[in-house]
């Protein structure tokens, strides 16, 4: 529809349906649905109901469509209703959780796995996708580490758009068909809870929600996406709902965000709970004077700002604002013109679960992999050994990430399914996957599939049976996926006593032990790097996850994956994360003559596996660092380069990563930030040279009076594997 139709229709609009269309109700209300928060008793009369804008969480082409149809006869000038899910790594075709896209160090997968998600969500009668999620985490004791890509904001910053690209497409003027609207979230700084306690307080300085969080949120706005979600956290205790100067200064003046902001779920009647509202009407206030367009599932808005506009308290500009920007976004989804989008019962059919969508799937969990360790190449494994698959991921189908909520677990083989055939391959479960007693908080209605096993010590005798009459034992252990993701926060990252337990009986029957660890976020592998001979990070690798596994476990693919959040050598040591500040006492390792540093008495400060960390079934051999010249000048740049070879004896992968560090600045900055990396695959014996042009942007940061600069002065250039690489060179910026 034209801007200036569209301006009639909205100017026949009265005020109570400018409000509806701020309103977003559950899909309970309106057909079952996914319950992702508090069920609130909204209060809602049927008028509200429907004049509702949006509904989240219903799914499906003919029951949208019935939907659709049936709410545009009752509303008084027929808008058609917004569609909105959590569509986070994947719809039906299930892709790696983000943290392990975050892994791939390669935007391409992840951008096109939000493709492939959009195709089968928008024939499913979906518009917008709650994702991506670019919340930067490095509290691996917060469960929503498992939907973010990690440590880094420069990474984060490149997946994050990756994602609004392979969502809404390229197009910035429509929403072309087979795409949806991106919503990026939670706005901001939900990833730095204190204590590592889901929804708990941020206490972040305005310099590092600068340097650190905001950035990846900057980048996904750039890309376009079309709504930002509010987190409900506070920031210098401000509830981002109700934060004015976050919302309506950095996101819309300095960042240009001119989409919808939408809440996340009842966060505008939580201000109440805040503590800065008294009731809902307040609430509601407070949230549309800061710049929230829609209230998702509470009835602040619903209840309170009709009266709040004839009372004066809320000009109607406000409401006009809003309402405006989510009727624009309904025309960039062509709406007007069809109200059903790409909803269609024949598309779903052929698009859903399409063997293309699949192998995309397994191509790219198999991308995701991390392989932490292979003493003696003990991987891959080969034709002839006889394995003994062994632990509670032997056969287990749950393997897709939390938010998978709409993944159909049944169409997910077993790793027992995916080597069938393979007669070398026998399996045993040998534990539980949770020590009797442990609790369990199903994520929306997922049901527990999994009991602790009658005979565990039954089941733990068969196991290592077959351990002692096996060559290698695959050991397949982790946490359950419901115990990451929203609201699933742990104080104690190790694995359950029985896993361990499992682990220690083996390594005494068979010392060539495989670990395949299945998590949704680092965890406390302190047994498992010492009694395993290879260690292989599966997170939650989704609907072709298995097949993934022997595609890697067989070496008819080599692990390419490089960690994006640091594993902590246990839980006292996080947050941790390798973009650290020097501090005025850094500690070199020494316990004798460093007393006085910063450091712990009782384990090291170094995580057990760092960030951008991750080995193949080759070896690389990387060169001293050369750069074209010393000295740089501002309007210059300079070109940093290093000889990478393959020194094994099968092709590998290698992520060559690029840190920088400013030695002294007016403000402290970090002992060195990730900022260029580049995926090299090589054959053996070759060799090839990897170039970087370093860009005097790249050495920007907030400088003591807030003003995004670089400073003259010396820099340190570090090439190599991972983030602890001290492959140096250095130059001077004039
Ligand atoms: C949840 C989550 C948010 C999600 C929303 C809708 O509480 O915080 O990430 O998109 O509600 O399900």
């Amino acid at each position: 529809m034209k801007t200036e139709e569209l301006k009639k229709l909205f100017d026949q609009l009265s005020l109570k349906e400018k409000i509806g269309q701020m309103v977003q109700i559950p899909g309970y209300f309106l057909s079952e649905g996914n319950i992702t928060g508090p069920a609130l008793d909204m209060g809602l009369t049927q008028e509200d109901i429907d004049l509702a804008g949006s509904v989240l969480s219903v799914i499906g082409a003919d029951r949208l469509k019935a939907i659709q149809t049936a709410y545009m006869e009752k509303h008084p000038h027929h808008i058609p209703m917004l569609f909105m899910a959590d569509i986070i790594n994947g719809y039906r075709t299930v892709f790696p959780i983000p943290l392990a896209q975050g892994c791939s160090f390669d935007p391409a997968l992840a951008e096109n796995g939000a493709a492939i998600a959009a195709e089968e969500a928008a024939a499913a009668g979906i518009h917008v996708t709650f994702s991506p999620m670019a919340d930067l985490s490095r509290d691996a004791r917060w469960g929503r580490v498992m939907e973010s890509t990690g440590e880094d904001p420069y990474l984060n910053g490149l997946m994050a758009s990756a994602m609004v690209q392979g969502y809404q497409g390229m197009d910035h003027e429509t929403i072309p068909e087979g795409k949806l609207a991106a919503c990026l979230k939670h706005y901001a700084g939900y990833g730095a809870p204190t204590a590592g306690r889901d929804y708990n307080t941020v206490e972040l300085s305005a310099r590092t929600l600068r340097e650190d969080y905001l950035p990846a949120y900057q980048r996904a706005v750039e890309a376009g996406c079309d709504l930002v979600m509010t987190s409900f956290n506070t920031l210098d205790r401000i509830p981002s709902s109700a934060n004015r100067w976050l919302l309506r200064e950095v996101l819309r003046d300095e960042m240009g965000f001119d989409g919808v902001v939408i809440s996340d779920w009842a966060a505008i009647h939580e201000l109440v709970e805040h503590g800065i509202a008294a009731d809902d009407r307040e609430a509601a206030k407070l949230a549309v004077l800061a710049g929230v367009d829609i209230d998702m599932a509470s009835p602040a808005y619903c209840r309170n700002l009709l009266s709040l506009v004839k009372d004066g308290e809320v000009p109607e500009s406000l409401i006009d604002e809003a309402a405006w920007r989510i009727l624009v976004l309904k025309n960039r989804l062509g709406l007007f013109e069809n109200p059903y989008k790409d909803a269609s019962a024949a598309d779903e059919t052929a698009k859903i679960l399409s063997d293309a969508h699949r192998a995309a799937a397994r191509k790219a969990a198999a991308d995701t992999f991390v392989l932490l360790k292979n003493d003696n190449a003990l991987l891959p494994i080969r034709q002839e050994e006889r394995i003994g698959c062994i632990g509670p991921y032997a056969d287990r189908r749950q393997l897709s990430g939390s938010w998978s909520i709409f993944a159909d677990d049944s169409v997910t083989e077993t790793l027992r399914e995916a080597f069938s055939g393979d007669a070398n391959v026998r399996f045993a479960k040998g534990c539980s996957i949770l020590d009797p007693g442990a609790p369990r908080v199903p994520f929306g209605a997922q049901k527990i599939a999994d009991e602790p096993e009658t005979d565990a010590d039954a089941a733990l005798e068969e196991a290592l049976r077959l351990a002692a009459d096996s060559d290698k034992v695959i050991l397949t252990l982790g946490e359950p996926n419901d115990y990451s993701g929203e609201a699933a926060s742990r104080a104690n990252l190790t694995l359950p006593e029985c896993q361990q337990r499992l682990l220690r009986e083996t390594a005494k029957v068979n010392p060539n032990i495989v670990v395949i660890l299945f998590c949704g976020r680092p965890l406390d592998i302190r047994p498992v790097k010492e009694l395993a001979g290879a260690i292989l990070v599966a997170w939650f690798p989704g609907t072709e996850g298995a097949l993934a596994l022997t595609d890697v476990l067989t070496g008819k693919t080599a692990p390419s994956g490089k960690l994006a959040m640091s594993f902590p050598y246990c839980v006292g040591q996080t947050p941790v994360f390798y973009a650290q500040l020097s501090t005025g006492r850094p500690f070199h390792g020494d316990f004798r003559t460093d007393r006085f540093h910063s450091k712990y008495l009782d384990i090291p400060n170094e995580p057990l596996y760092p960030f951008g960390y991750g080995l193949t079934y080759t070896s690389f051999e990387c060169s001293a660092v050369t750069l074209n010249k010393a000295v740089m000048e501002k309007s210059d740049t300079i070109h940093a380069c290093v000889t990478l070879a393959n020194t094994g004896s099968v092709k590998g992968t290698e992520t060559v990563q690029l840190y920088i560090h400013d030695c002294a600045a007016s403000v402290a900055r970090p002992v060195r930030e990730m900022k260029a990396f580049k995926k090299v695959t090589l054959s053996p014996g070759e060799s090839k040279n990897v170039e970087f042009v370093i860009t005097e942007e790249m050495l920007r940061f907030h400088d003591i009076g807030m003003n995004f600069v670089s400073e003259p002065g010396r820099f340190e250039v570090f090439i190599g594997s991972d983030s602890t690489t001290e492959n140096k060179a250095v130059f001077e910026l004039k």
